[in-house]
């Protein structure tokens, strides 16, 4: 083995999704596998890698203000990767905006990157990973670096092929290939094998899973996760409306280890809208969805993502996001301004609503998503729920637990004995906020 102080060093930021976060720890188990040794800051790391999101326009700028802010340690050396969605949708663009940067790759090249790596060490000044978008290759690795010891990931599918007019991730995570049901599987055992009890599914388009023997389908996928033993929580994101079947309901029904959480994604309340957006389904067919999920045996939450200001929509279309989501009583809405992203069918659309109207329509939707949730999470007073314990507010004198609901519960004990983290445990709701709940713990 190498002595530490010789084994070449490398820092890893991640920005945006999950799928990011998972593909980072892919990404250090492979560096970690090779011999290299993971730090805590840029100025300890002779590689730095940026894993970077281009969903909006503000997370796409924060990589090139990192890249500015540590140029001057170029002379020292040090070598940095930017890689992910900015990395494949800027490409070979980002050696000239940023010289001091050796390798650009998106992720579907990153089952290259022991190779990209090699050259990377030989010295060899613009190191690319671009081109590997269209194969039907997936990224597994032998060693992922899980940041958490009790709650995983594990990527499904890759890449998306729905085009949603809006939408960088067809461009930069190219098309959608899916694992095999039976290396997921195995993924699930091994995982429960070394304790882990929670695993989340990640896909861009979860539920568009396919297996590629064409012997399973999503919902199959779950009930066989769900039953690995050990395991006692499922989650799956994200999934798309146009592909949610009820079997999808009636698994979470059927199965207690399945989250009773769904997060569908509507984007609009619109009709013309959704359209426009090239969403594949109507108001009208959302709502039909809904109520399968409202009408469930157990009480399943819903969450939801909702763009304001889309190419031409009007104040009524607006409204009509409004009413949806008082026709769907959410749990949560993650809600974002459009933002023009290169590449996309939408940005040859005119972006007629000013920044500032966009502003309006985001602060009156998630008024009333507040009032919403407040009210929804008020009625969970007295009710006993199960949460897995995350860790402690030591300021708060506070233990951080999780529903199954994917709700932030943080309780308090009477005993001396504070629950561990990652064991789970009962909590009585005593009071309710629009985003947490507060309890108690019951022996
Ligand atoms: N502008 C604003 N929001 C976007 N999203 C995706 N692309 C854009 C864009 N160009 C949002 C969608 C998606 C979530 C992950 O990000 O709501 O569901
Ligand atoms: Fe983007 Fe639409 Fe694919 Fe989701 S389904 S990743 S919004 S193109």
């Amino acid at each position: 083995m190498v002595p530490e102080t010789q084994q070449k060093t490398f820092y890893v930021e991640t920005f945006g999704c999950q799928m990011n976060v998972h593909d980072s720890e892919k990404v250090i188990g492979t560096l970690l596998k090779q011999g290299y040794r993971q730090v805590e800051t840029v100025e300890q790391a002779d590689l730095v890698f940026y894993n970077t999101c281009s969903i909006r326009d503000k997370a796409e700028q924060k990589v090139f203000h990192r890249l500015n802010d540590y140029k001057k340690f170029q002379a020292q050396g040090k070598k940095f990767a930017v890689i992910g969605c900015v990395a494949q949708q800027e490409g070979e663009k980002i050696f000239e905006k940023a010289p001091h940067v050796s390798l650009v790759a998106g992720s579907a090249s990153y089952r290259n990157l022991e190779k990209m790596l090699v050259q990377i060490e030989a010295g060899e000044r613009r190191v690319t990973g671009l081109d590997d978008r269209q194969t039907d290759q997936t990224f597994e690795t032998e060693f992922t670096a899980r940041s958490n010891p009790h709650r995983g990931y594990i990527t499904i599918i890759e890449g998306c092929d729905k085009f949603c007019a809006y939408c960088v991730v067809p461009y930069t995570r190219g098309k959608e290939r899916s694992r095999t049901f039976d290396s997921v599987l195995a993924e699930a055992r091994q995982m429960a094998d070394v304790g882990y009890t929670d695993i989340q599914l990640l896909g861009q388009n979860v539920n568009a899973y396919a297996d590629p023997a064409g012997k399973k389908s999503f919902a199959e996928l779950l009930y066989a996760v769900g039953e690995v033993p050990g395991i006692r929580r499922v989650r799956f994101t994200t999934s798309h409306p146009r592909h949610f079947g009820k079997d999808i309901v009636d698994a979470i029904d059927a199965l207690p280890s399945l989250c009773d959480h769904i997060h569908l994604p509507v984007q609009s309340g619109s009709s013309r809208v959704l359209k426009s957006m090239n969403r594949e389904y109507t108001r009208e067919m959302y709502l039909e969805k809904i109520a399968w999920i409202k009408s469930a045996r157990r009480q399943i939450a819903l969450t939801t993502d909702v763009i304001v200001g889309f190419p031409g929509e009007t104040p009524a279309e607006f409204e009509e996001t409004i009413t949806l989501l008082h026709e769907c009583q959410c749990d949560g809405v993650f809600s974002f301004k459009y933002s023009p992203r290169p590449n996309t069918p939408a940005l040859s659309m005119i972006d007629s609503i000013p920044d500032e109207e966009k502003s309006k329509r985001l602060h009156i939707l998630q008024e009333r998503q507040r009032e919403i949730q407040r009210a929804n999470y008020e009625k969970k007073v007295g009710r006993i729920l199960e949460v897995m314990v995350e860790g402690k507010n030591e300021a708060r004198g506070q233990i951080v637990g999780r529903t199954s609901q994917n709700i932030t519960l943080n309780f308090t004990t009477d005993s001396t004995s504070v629950p561990e983290v990652g064991s789970y445990a009962n909590v009585l709701v005593t009071r309710s906020f629009p985003n947490s709940l507060v309890g108690e713990l019951v022996q």
